[in-house]
């Protein structure tokens, strides 16, 4: 019998090792990559399954159980993010949670809702919040100073990403009237405004955009400039006091002093006496949430006496005395009518789903981006079939499956989808370069979107700025033979502009005046307005920072390029490519016969070498020929690393005037060749 027993229980316990696995394997590109794979609801409901088929074997207990532990935001010593933020990226310093930061219990029943509500004690108080869709973040302060702003991490440890937290304006840096010491957690958002903004900017440099604002929060936390971080415009909400005698015997009464602190706490918290108050708050927020500057993906009920907390404590993951109900996500099934293709600026060929109608979440949905090829065929799905329409967190609305089964249809006979093998636009075959997922359309000369799409970036606000040459206008003058490429633009004259329809003399002196005025533009931004393949506006500002003219970064190596803050061996493939091809090379120089700006302010040599590879080099003392930033940014150009402090892995000292003596004396000691002003230039002129 128990064989027999054991034989029926198999498969379940398959399932179970199964579940666990591929729970871990969503978490990291959840946490780590901020790339999710399975929507929060597939996410819960897998994990529901987890715990359900864990009660049925205890035997099978493991405390690494994804049921077990949170997910984990921790840095990898190399991660590779698919947003492309790769080269942000950095290591923070792991510290380890006072407390450690647990998850919340979900559901999206409103039923269990009720339940859970029903099992508290008789008369218990309830505060219900809103569940802010972001990263949770752990504020420790000190003596009214914000000390660490620790990542959840794995629950215990997590990454101190402080200098970024401290762009946050609506979080306190100083604060009085405190205990010495508490912490305060919340949530990092990207608000929804900041967010389309940043994907808007994204789209047009066509880098990979954002799923959410969950992500592209989590991903601007974990950026290694605090100065881009700023740009972005993160916010927070704090939602949670820890630390010893603290003030208040309520979760509610403590957020209200944390307001008057100055900390940003949401309006939105209520406190609620039985089922029926929490069951509107809840109906309440269901719609007017979509009225938020930021985004929520549930709400969440607390016990609101800290004394009755504590009684209820903790499980290992989440705490007893709260639970989260989550919005379901809208989804809609409907007609997937036909797959068409857009051909982007580089060449990237993008399916593009077209469908029947669909309201979602107020708006209504014909188009979704099908991503890659590698996209349709994990979801198997081709015209014809009815497909799943999601609008959930994600502004937008994504295509997540077909429906199952899916009718027999005559259209889903044959060997399935097939990609196109030629460009939809010019009839180029396709190449995919190996570990791309886009296929890529190479004639870039003459395939009409990628010249269009060229011209655009060019002109565009952030690169060259030429007002009154909107997107139709230049495809006019591509059709009229007036325009096929960048450097055209400055051949046009005022007769063949105004002899077009809709374009009288004034339009067309307008258009030249923002021609003339282009040629002002600084050389970081003619070189963003290039376009060259993921030289993006910051890329190409440290680009021209190092190389402050054409020609030295015409000649420049992909190694020497790698050298460069931001640019790694794609991007400097990238740029050595652009220069190989001989019409990029004519357009340049006609460019620079019309005047642009080629050559830009720099403090540096027009070229770098490798002179200082792997060397640490301390800077001391005054100098006369340069000053000590410049003498900063040549030791970078040149491979090296300038630091702080003398220890024995010092290669030399950069000493000026004026030498601090305990520098001077330290160097001494541990035999480290000071090196003058003279000497140094000397050294990494001659390699030039
Ligand atoms: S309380 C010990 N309150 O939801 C419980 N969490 O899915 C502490 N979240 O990790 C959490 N809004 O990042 C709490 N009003 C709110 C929240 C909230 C969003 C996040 C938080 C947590 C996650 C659990």
């Amino acid at each position: 019998m128990m064989d027999l027993f054991s034989e029926i229980e198999e498969p379940e316990r398959e399932e179970l090792k199964n579940l666990r696995k591929e729970l871990e394997e969503a978490n990291y590109k959840y946490y780590v990559l901020n790339m999710p794979t399975l929507s929060d609801r597939e996410f819960d409901e897998k994990m529901h399954r987890l715990q359900a088929l864990e009660a049925m074997f205890p035997d099978m207990f493991d405390p690494k159980s994804p049921t077990q532990h949170v997910g984990s935001d921790l840095e990898k010593p190399h991660p590779t993010s698919p947003q492309g933020e790769e080269k942000g990226r950095k290591a923070f310093e792991t510290v380890k949670h006072k407390y450690p930061m647990l998850s919340l219990a979900n559901s999206y029943s409103r039923e269990e809702i009720e339940d859970w509500v029903r099992k508290l004690p008789q008369g218990v108080e309830i505060v219900c919040e809103l569940k802010f869709d972001g990263l949770s973040i752990s504020l420790w302060y000190e003596n009214g100073q914000l000390v660490r702003a620790l990542t959840r991490g794995d629950g215990q440890q997590g990454d101190d990403v402080i200098d970024n937290i401290k762009t946050i304006p609506s979080i306190p840096r100083h604060v009085v009237g405190t205990p010495s010491t508490f912490e305060m957690r919340g949530e990092v958002l990207l608000p929804w405004e900041r967010f389309e903004a940043l994907n808007k900017e994204r789209e047009e440099q066509e880098e990979p955009l954002f799923a959410n604002p969950r992500n592209a929060a989590s991903g601007t936390l974990k950026l290694q400039d605090p100065k881009e971080v700023a740009r972005r415009g993160l916010d927070a909400y704090l939602y949670y006091m820890l630390g010893e005698n603290l003030p208040g015997k309520t979760h509610f009464e403590r957020l209200q002093t944390a307001k008057q602190w100055g900390f940003h706490i949401s309006d939105a918290i209520k406190v609620c006496h039985n089922v029926d108050e929490v069951m509107a708050y809840i109906a309440y927020w269901d719609t007017e949430r979509k009225n938020l500057p930021v985004a929520t993906d549930g709400i969440v009920l607390k016990v609101n006496d800290l004394a009755q907390q504590e009684e209820l404590g903790f499980t290992a993951k989440t705490p007893r005395w709260a639970i989260a109900y989550k919005f379901p996500a809208e989804k809609q099934l409907t007609l997937l009518k036909e797959i068409t293709y857009q051909v982007g600026r580089t060449g990237v060929v993008t399916p593009v789903a077209n469908l029947e109608p669909v309201q979602l979440s107020g708006t209504i949905v014909q188009r979704a981006t099908l991503h890659n090829e590698d996209f349709i065929k994990s979801l198997d799905i081709r015209p014809g079939d009815r497909v799943w329409v999601e609008k959930g967190g994600e502004i937008i609305p994504k295509i997540v499956g077909r429906d199952n089964p899916t009718p027999t249809l005559p259209s889903r006979e044959g060997d399935g989808f097939t990609f196109p093998t030629v460009c939809p636009e010019c009839g180029t075959p396709l190449v995919r370069v190996e570990g791309e997922a886009a296929w890529r359309c190479p004639n870039e000369a003459g395939c009409p979107p990628q010249i269009k799409g060229k011209i655009e970036h060019f002109v565009s606000r952030k690169a060259m700025n030429i007002d009154g040459l909107g997107e139709e206008t230049i495809d006019l003058f591509y059709q009229k033979g007036l325009l096929h490429n960048i450097a055209d633009i400055y051949d046009l004259k005022l007769e063949d502009i105004a002899a077009q329809e809709r374009l009288g003399e004034k339009s067309a002196q307008n258009i030249l005046a923002g021609i003339e005025a282009s040629k002002q533009v600084p050389w970081a931004r003619v070189l963003f307005a290039l376009g060259i393949r993921m030289v993006g506006e910051t890329t190409a500002k440290k680009i021209a920072r190092v190389y402050n003219n054409i020609d030295s970064l015409q000649w420049a190596t992909a190694e020497q390029l790698c050298a460069i803050e931001d640019v790694g061996p794609q991007i400097a493939e990238n740029i050595v490519k652009y220069f190989e091809d001989i019409r990029n090379i004519e357009i340049l120089d006609r460019l620079r016969k019309a005047g642009l700006q080629m050559e830009g302010e720099s403090l540096q040599p027009s070229a770098i070498s490798h002179q200082l590879d792997g060397m640490s080099i301390v800077i001391s003392g005054t100098f006369s020929q340069h000053s000590r930033d410049e003498y900063k940014a040549l030791i970078e150009a040149h491979g090296g690393k300038n630091v702080g402090s003398v220890s024995k892995k010092t290669s030399f000292i950069l000493a000026g005037e004026n030498m601090g003596p305990e520098k001077r004396k330290k160097a001494e000691d541990l035999g480290i060749r000071l090196m003058t002003e003279d000497e140094f230039l000397e050294l990494v002129n001659g390699n030039l």
